[in-house]
């Protein structure tokens, strides 16, 4: 038995292994079922960019393990990079800009942007990432999304591309994580709120 104290102020550490394993309520997406709708979104992502190069940008944390998956399925030239932010909000109401805690290293200028996201939620950070990118001007800017919650939007933001629409339910697994944990699940499941 292992046993993880109040890690940080608020966030609740499971306490055994028979309580982590309690809070997986139950398979959404399987392995095969992710890997089979990357295979068509990279496709369609060869087709849209015929052969021109792209910079995938991905949304730290939750997105690494979609990154990863998408930039070996996708054929074109293509870079990556990273970026970490961060919402304020005020109700439906952006509090001003978005806070990056860490910005690309890239000049998007140059490039077509492809945005690789785990999970479109209440649609607040995308919505102001894809903003803040937009007064970058990339010569073309494209969301991806693995999921998709339109049920949970509270601002007007819309994919170019989701792989998955699900319920209103809390996700883990797949680079999605609970307190941290989960992400490296290699399928999406629903997290026990009991
Ligand atoms: P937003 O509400 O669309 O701004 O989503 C913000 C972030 O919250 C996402 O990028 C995820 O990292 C996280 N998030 C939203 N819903 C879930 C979920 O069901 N499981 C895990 N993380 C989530
Ligand atoms: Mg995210």
């Amino acid at each position: 038995m292992w046993i993880f104290e109040i890690h940080k102020k608020g966030v609740k550490r499971v306490k055994n292994l028979n309580e982590f394993h309690k809070k997986i309520k139950r398979v959404l997406i399987t392995e095969e079922q992710i890997a089979e709708a990357i295979k068509i979104a990279s496709k369609r992502i060869d087709a849209l960019y015929d052969g021109r190069p792209i910079l995938l940008v991905s949304i730290l944390k939750g997105a690494f393990v979609f990154m990863a998956d998408i930039c070996r399925a996708v054929t074109v030239p293509c870079e990556i990079g990273f970026m970490c932010a961060k919402s304020y909000y005020a109700g439906t109401v952006s509090a001003g800009a978005v806070k990056i805690t860490m910005d690309l290293e890239q000049d998007i200028s140059k490039y077509h942007v492809v945005i690789v996201e785990d999970i479109i939620d209440t649609g607040r950070t995308l919505n102001d990432v894809v903003n803040l990118l937009k007064t970058r001007n990339p010569i073309s800017l494209e969301v991806i999304t693995l999921l998709d919650k339109p049920s949970r939007r509270v601002v007007d933001f819309k994919a170019d591309m989701a792989l998955f629409t699900i319920p209103d339910h809390f996700v883990i697994g797949y680079g999605l994580d609970c307190g941290e944990y989960y992400r490296n699940l290699s399928y999406i499941a629903e997290y026990s709120e009991e």
